[in-house]
């Protein structure tokens, strides 16, 4: 595992897309692993300023996001399929047919899970897995307990998920009340994985990530067993660690 330490914010942004454009430079028909939330908004503002100055090629890049709301359509500007569009596919050269997010309007969850594991699998596997951490130490939406032998699944959503997503819907009864996620298993499979962590409030749950015990009751720990993970970080999220 190799943990860079970057000033703030902008700074952690900056080295993770460099990962990233090396990624693509390096295997321009590679396929990215993405994820939605705060943390890699700078990350995709910064290949997008990439590619505007002609030093990215998105042409032949295959994405697969970690998760998405169940129930919710692409439209909908709480999707995470709204979300990829609007902070990085609508920007870049992407072939938008080859951006798979899991399909938040199937109703039947083993089949919406099933078709995701087999649009991974057709694709090859992910090259490079773009993660951020939860406050409970959740990637994707494996909350503390879940399994680590899981792939692709339908999770009900706990109480402070609903409660700390509830500020971006108009009520709390609109926020989805369970969502399709990759699972520990996926993430695993990943060839590379690069994990965005920023802010004082992110310090406790790394150092536990980083350091504790591997249990499913911090389902990023399992992390520690892969043989090719990045972590990015910002001063305040490594301030409990000593480096
Ligand atoms: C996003 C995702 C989540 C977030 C995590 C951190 O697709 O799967 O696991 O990465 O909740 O969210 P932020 O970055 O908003 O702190």
């Amino acid at each position: 595992m190799v943990i860079y330490k970057a000033k703030d914010y902008q700074d952690m942004s900056r080295k993770a897309a460099n990962i990233i454009s090396a990624q693509i430079i390096m295997k321009p028909n590679c396929v990215l692993g993405l994820a939605t939330g705060s943390s890699p908004v700078g990350t995709y503002k910064q290949l997008i300023e990439w590619y505007k100055k002609g030093d990215l090629d998105f042409s032949q890049v295959t994405s697969v996001n970690l998760d998405e709301y169940k129930g919710l359509s692409p439209e909908n500007d709480q999707s995470y399929r709204y979300f990829m569009n609007t902070n990085l596919f609508d920007h870049v050269n992407i072939d938008k047919t080859r951006t798979f997010v899991p399909d938040g309007l199937e109703a039947d969850s083993e089949k919406a899970c099933n078709d995701y594991n087999a649009v991974i699998r057709k694709q090859g596997g992910v090259d490079l897995q773009l993660l951020g951490l939860g406050h409970n130490g959740h990637i994707g939406f494996n909350e503390p307990g879940a399994a680590f032998e899981k792939e692709t699944h339908c999770v009900d959503l706990t109480e402070s998920t609903i409660e700390a997503n509830k500020r971006f819907f108009e009520s709390e009864d609109d926020v989805p009340r369970q969502a399709y996620t990759m699972g520990i298993k996926n993430i695993m499979q990943a060839k590379k994985i690069l994990v965005v962590v920023s802010g004082e409030d992110k310090a406790d749950i790394l150092k536990e990530v980083l350091y504790g015990p591997i249990t499913p009751e911090v389902p990023a720990s399992i992390l520690q067993l892969h043989n090719d993970v990045t972590i990015v970080a910002d001063e305040a999220a490594l301030s409990k660690i000593d480096m």
